[in-house]
């Protein structure tokens, strides 16, 4: 098989994604090799600066755990677009239904005529979401999309205005979303105002919080919340059970129950936004059933249609149906491609053993990233579940982040050739998110590459 690039005509040489794809760390150029240098240059003059580009090559292929440029170059996926590919970039089930799909009919808009593959899209994340009793899901595009429409739901049915988010919290860059994401650089900062009526209270972060117990730490955010909002006003609190972006930060045991018990008490929605943790990610279908959380709504995406633009609010009944006739909905909201893409990524993730694939990883990262930190005490922390782990870099005589020494890895990983990305609010995490159908091989790979870096890196 050729990689040898034509631009103008990809039909003819661009290889095909999925897993026939060869599962290799292989460079044939440096990265970004000079084609891709051209395609991004043409980026440069086309899409504007905010829209920032992390890797600079540009992809024609990938499939199982790999990602192959238009150089030729076969880099090692350990982002997956960031947690979205968990079935694989090109998996076979999803390309044929979404194939299927595409000849029958690509729209029609559901809220003016209805079709079967949302329909059983909505009756599957009922089925699979935690806690059996009635519920209803409505379909969005995007993550923000979704926590927008869970925090509309949730003022609709309690008939109150604020919520509360936690610190580190990242639910999107949408202007509500923004306002209940923490971090200002990059996500906020110079596009406020934001919306009102959104409360930050502190997140359990065992590694940087003196090793508060859950419940501690529980009660001091629900302290807070009666003291600065008050539950009176309180229609939900949104929280991601392992944060994503904000560091892949795992709260202590107990902590998650305890906010939830406490709003069920008080009369607020409590929204678990499983965006980035849910569909298999932390070896469970979603992350709330590690504590057994039963979440009055919970948002979904990313991993949810093996790469096409699909989310989704998923709740309670009567919570779900107090938005009135016409007040929930968009244009695209439940594509029926996307629609077709989620079902064949739903049966693979409930019958293809693709959550057992998520524990599976779990052991081999674990172990690997545990023998990097013995070997190197930059590493302060190796925290998450499943396929979502990550490592937390800090200068070892005060602990202090090292933001520095985090873009240096991974800079020195693009260049040899895996797909690393970093978070944190303090800049100093790197995380590992491959996809679920990516070899022990080329995982043990990826973390050893990780492992040269840090020796390369001197402190
Ligand atoms: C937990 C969480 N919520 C919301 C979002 C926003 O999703 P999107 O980028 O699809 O709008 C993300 C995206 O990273 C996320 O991780």
């Amino acid at each position: 098989m050729t990689f040898a690039p034509v631009l103008d005509s990809p039909a003819d040489t661009t290889p095909v994604g999925g897993p026939q794809l060869p599962q290799e760390r292989r460079l044939v150029t440096e990265i970004p090799g000079p084609l891709s240098r051209e395609v991004l240059a043409r980026k440069a003059a086309a899409v504007p600066n905010g829209v920032g580009v992390t890797l600079p090559i540009a992809v024609v292929a990938a499939g199982g755990g790999v990602v192959v440029d238009v150089d030729g170059n076969s880099l090692i996926d350990l982002g997956s677009g960031i947690a979205v590919t968990g079935v694989g970039n090109a998996a076979p089930e999803v390309v044929a239904a979404v194939t299927d799909q595409v000849s029958r009919f690509t729209h029609t808009c559901f809220t003016i005529t209805a079709y079967d593959g949302y329909i059983r899209v909505a009756e599957a994340l009922n089925r699979l979401t935690p806690g059996d009793h009635d519920k209803r899901t409505a379909l969005f595009n995007s993550g923000a999309e979704a926590v927008e429409n869970a925090v509309k739901i949730a003022r609709a049915y309690t008939r109150k205005q604020a919520v509360v988010v936690f610190d580190h919290a990242y639910h999107g860059r949408t202007n509500l979303t923004m306002a209940m994401t923490a971090k200002s650089m990059p996500y906020k900062s110079g596009f406020g105002p934001f919306a009102s009526e959104v409360y930050r209270v502190p997140l359990s972060y065992p590694f940087r919080d003196g090793g508060l117990s859950g419940a501690d730490a529980a009660a001091a955010a629900i302290s807070q919340i009666e003291k600065q909002v008050g539950a009176a006003n309180l229609a939900a609190v949104v929280i991601e059970p392992i944060q994503g972006e904000g560091g892949f930060i795992e709260p202590a045991l107990g902590f998650l129950p305890a906010i939830a018990a406490w709003a069920k008490d008080n009369g607020v929605v409590f929204v678990a936004d499983e965006i980035q943790t849910g569909f298999s990610r932390t070896g469970h279908l979603f992350a709330s059933e590690h504590e057994g959380l039963v979440p009055d709504l919970i948002t979904t995406a990313k991993g949810i249609a093996g790469g096409l633009p699909l989310s989704a609010v998923t709740g309670r009944a009567e919570i779900m149906d107090a938005a009135h006739a016409g007040g929930l909905g968009g244009t695209y909201g439940g594509n029926p491609v996307a629609c077709a893409a989620a079902l064949a990524s739903i049966d693979l993730f409930e019958n293809g053993g693709l959550t057992e694939r998520a524990r599976e990883i779990d052991v081999v990262l674990r172990g690997a990233l545990n023998a990097l930190r013995a070997a190197d005490d930059r590493i302060g922390d190796v925290r998450g579940r499943g396929a979502m782990m990550a490592i937390e870099l800090v200068e070892p005589a005060t602990g202090a982040p090292d933001a520095a020494l985090t873009a240096k890895i991974a800079a020195f990983a693009h260049a040899h050739g895996v797909v690393l990305l970093t978070c944190g609010t303090y800049g100093n995490v790197i995380r590992f998110l491959p996809p679920l159908t990516i070899s022990d091989d080329l995982l043990r790979e990826g973390v050893r590459v990780v492992g040269e870096a840090l020796a390369a890196t001197p402190r």
